[in-house]
């Protein structure tokens, strides 16, 4: 399990070799050292992420020690929650791009309609894709069918209401549990 020195260490690496692209999709440091603690502490080696976008934050977990790595984007429809300007102008093949050079292609589909195969087994998967309340709780469901350790979701207690009043319902009878800093919550598979 690495220590949070040592999860600094790989962050600030990454931050120099790959400079962060401005956008605000990116996650934030908080959220990159919560997602690399969770996911080390969990000893997760194979991560499926719904909602890759540049793959910057899945390039870190890469650079992390974690090498087999799925991700899934729509693609060309950037989903109904993602539709102002700044988002549409973004080149289809920005999608990916900081993960193709190690040889990594997102699956591009909708993750509403994706049926999982018996191969879909992934250690830990992450949901970060359209935050509407259906894609939410369909990307909750489908990663139930997935993770073999944690599912984690981003983007809770962060201005996305549906991500909130979703994850607020499904905890209920479920032990969702939320990192100290960001916007990481995180569910263990019993
Ligand atoms: C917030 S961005 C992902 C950011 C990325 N995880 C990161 O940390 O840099 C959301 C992405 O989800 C994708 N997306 C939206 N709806 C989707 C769907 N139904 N299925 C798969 N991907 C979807 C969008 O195209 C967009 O690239």
């Amino acid at each position: 399990m690495l220590t949070i020195d040592e999860i600094k260490k790989i962050q600030n690496k990454y931050y120099t070799d790959f400079p962060s692209p401005y956008t605000n999709w990116s996650n934030m440091a908080d959220d990159h050292e919560a997602l690399l603690y969770l996911l080390h502490s969990y000893n997760c080696e194979s991560l499926l992420e719904i909602g890759t976008w540049q793959s910057y934050t899945t390039r870190l977990i890469y650079e992390s020690g974690i090498r087999n790595i799925t991700t899934m984007d729509i693609h060309k429809d950037m989903g109904i929650r993602y539709t102002h300007n700044h988002h549409k102008q973004q080149p289809e093949n920005e999608i990916g791009k900081y993960l193709r050079p190690v040889g990594i292609t997102p699956r591009f589909c909708d993750s509403l309609t994706y049926i999982p195969t018996s191969n879909d087994k992934f250690d830990a998967v992450f949901i970060d894709g359209n935050h509407d309340y259906q894609h939410v709780r369909s990307d909750t469901y489908l990663s139930l069918k997935m993770a073999v350790k944690l599912v984690i979701w981003h983007d809770y207690n962060n201005g996305n209401n549906d991500v909130d009043k979703w994850l607020n319902e499904f905890r209920k009878d479920h032990h969702v549990q939320f990192y100290p800093c960001g916007s990481v919550a995180y569910m263990e598979i019993k």
